[in-house]
């Protein structure tokens, strides 16, 4: 993996978008509490992705432009952590606890239903582009298992009925 941009050729010479202002400070301000500019790559990325919902190589290469980085070491810390998107979400991300805790305490059920409802598997994306399916590990709420987060909220103590109820829910507020 490269460690230094590549002199010869300038990184982000093409395809850069350009970051609204209130996004340049946010970088600005959260470069200024790294000792370099490449510690502070992972923030940095989180805040794109807060802003586009998900990281395109666009984005990166202006990141990689602001931090001296060439554009594939970019992406290769982009694709090498599953937390960043390289892809638009569904407008409503299903992380699915399937560690076991929530395995034990119905989730393998909740799962299946989960995968038959919507008509997808983990990794895809119902066809209304609506709901995602995503298998994730412990989400740390062991105690109130199976758990399945929906964007930024918990949903706990799930069981098949409950997350129609949910599912119904969210679909009305389309
Ligand atoms: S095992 Fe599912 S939240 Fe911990």
């Amino acid at each position: 993996m490269t460690t230094r941009p590549n002199p010869s050729e300038p990184a982000a010479a093409a395809g850069e978008v350009g970051f609204d202002a209130k996004l340049d400070k946010r970088i600005g301000d959260t470069l200024k509490h790294y000792p370099t500019p490449r510690a502070a790559l992972l923030p940095v990325l989180w805040l794109c992705q807060e802003r586009y919902g998900w990281i395109s190589r666009p984005v990166m290469a202006t990141v990689a432009g602001k931090l001296g980085e060439s554009p594939a070491y970019v992406e290769g810390v982009v694709t090498f952590y599953t937390m960043f998107r390289t892809r638009p979400p569904a407008r409503f991300v299903l992380q699915v606890c399937r560690t076991l805790s929530c395995a034990v305490c119905g989730g393998r059920e909740l799962i299946a239903h989960l995968k038959a409802k919507l008509g997808v598997d983990f990794g895809e994306q119902t066809a209304d582009g609506l709901f995602e399916l995503q298998a994730v590990e412990c989400l740390g709420a062991c105690g109130s298992a199976p758990v399945v987060q929906i964007n930024d909220d918990y949903y706990e103590h799930l069981s098949p009925e409950q997350i129609d109820a949910v599912l119904d829910r969210l679909r009305g507020k389309e």
